[in-house]
């Protein structure tokens, strides 16, 4: 049996490229690895520990907090906070930017965006659900790190990555140096290397939306969508259609198969339902790394500038010809 690499040995063997990095990114992607594995344990025997249904709470989202998004969001606090790498941290489950001040991470260089659990209302049914963090380095060192310095834009992450709590436990990440995966061997409790410098799936065939907002999209999409279910062999069409419900589930399946995940602008979510900081950029930079595309309709979502920490944004995102083609049918209107 050839013998995987493990996330922490490519971790180093990576660091090793960057002759003046002192290995703050590595430790904080390994604390990262880390806390993954203690939420896969928990997500694993949901329906064996009471950790399944509703937490009784509601984030800023106006969402009813499941109780593995609160244990999920504490296990990654935790682990960022005692990693000594993190400064700052913008989740999903709270409002504000939590500070860390710890002897330790006071100083620390790096801010990471974080949705601990993506596709709450997947977990109660068995169905894949992921985790997705995004990497910033801090700007400003005069002073207490301040909320602001989370609104950077999506081009000036450093590390981009999500975990998938599918049929196996993968975690996918990018510095900026293309893309790699890593599966879990619960024999071992290693992330090992399974699928070096991943590219976007070179026949794209599929698109993913929630057909059920179809009354509400914008023109150009339900043209879009038109055009994906025509029969029309030379271009592979008709598409097939495929949406989980869970991103980060239905990002990983396009990104290896070819394809595109599409949530516009819907009655209940007029800027796109999706958050920006820690759901479209983090992804973006993954599927550009890739070889892919991520645009809100009209513009790289990567050069949006954020204006706070849970804006949202409506988002094309995969091979470039298909998010091209939609962003062609949104001009025409
Ligand atoms: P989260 O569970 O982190 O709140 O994210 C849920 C998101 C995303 O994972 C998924 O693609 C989308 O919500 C599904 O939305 P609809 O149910 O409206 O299709
Ligand atoms: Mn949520
Ligand atoms: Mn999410
Ligand atoms: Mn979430």
């Amino acid at each position: 049996m050839t013998r995987f690499k493990t996330l922490g040995q490519f971790i180093i063997e990576k660091q090793a490229e960057f002759p003046f990095a002192k290995g703050e990114l590595s430790r904080l992607l390994r604390d990262i690895g880390i806390a993954a594995k203690v939420v896969n344990r928990e997500v694993n025997k949901a329906g064996l520990a009471d950790i399944l249904g509703d937490n009784g709470t509601e984030n800023i989202q106006g969402e009813g907090q499941q109780k593995l998004d609160v244990f999920a969001d504490k296990e990654f606090i935790e682990a960022l906070s005692n990693g000594g790498e993190c400064c700052m941290i913008a989740s999903e489950e709270h409002d504000e930017c939590i500070r860390i001040n710890t002897q330790v991470s006071k100083n620390a260089k790096y801010i990471v965006c974080i949705d601990p659990l993506d596709g709450s209302s997947n977990i109660d049914v068995n169905v894949s659900v992921g985790t997705i963090f995004s990497i910033y380095r801090r700007k400003n060192f005069d002073n207490e790190v301040s909320q602001e310095e989370i609104l950077q834009q999506g081009t000036e992450q450093v590390a981009a990555g999500y975990i998938v709590y599918g049929s196996s436990t993968m975690m996918v990440y990018t510095t900026g140096k293309g893309v790699n995966g890593f599966t879990l061997d619960p024999s071992i409790g290693e992330f090992c290397l399974s699928h070096p410098q991943m590219k976007i799936g070179q026949d794209p065939h599929m698109y993913s939306i929630n057909e059920g907002n179809y009354a509400h999209f914008p023109q150009g999409v339900k043209d879009y969508i038109k055009y994906c279910q025509q029969i029309d062999e030379a271009t592979n069409r008709p598409f097939i259609s495929r949406y989980i419900g869970s991103m980060v589930a239905d990002l990983h399946r396009n990104l290896l198969k070819g394809g595109i995940f599409l949530y516009p602008a819907t009655a209940s979510y007029p800027n796109g339902k999706l958050r920006l900081m820690y759901e479209c950029n983090p992804l973006a930079f993954i599927v550009e790394q890739a070889g892919g595309k991520a645009s809100n309709g009209k513009s790289r979502i990567l050069e949006i500038q954020p204006q706070s920490m849970h804006e949202r944004t409506p988002i094309f995102i995969g091979n470039i010809e298909m998010v091209e083609m939609v962003e062609e049918y949104l001009i025409r209107g």
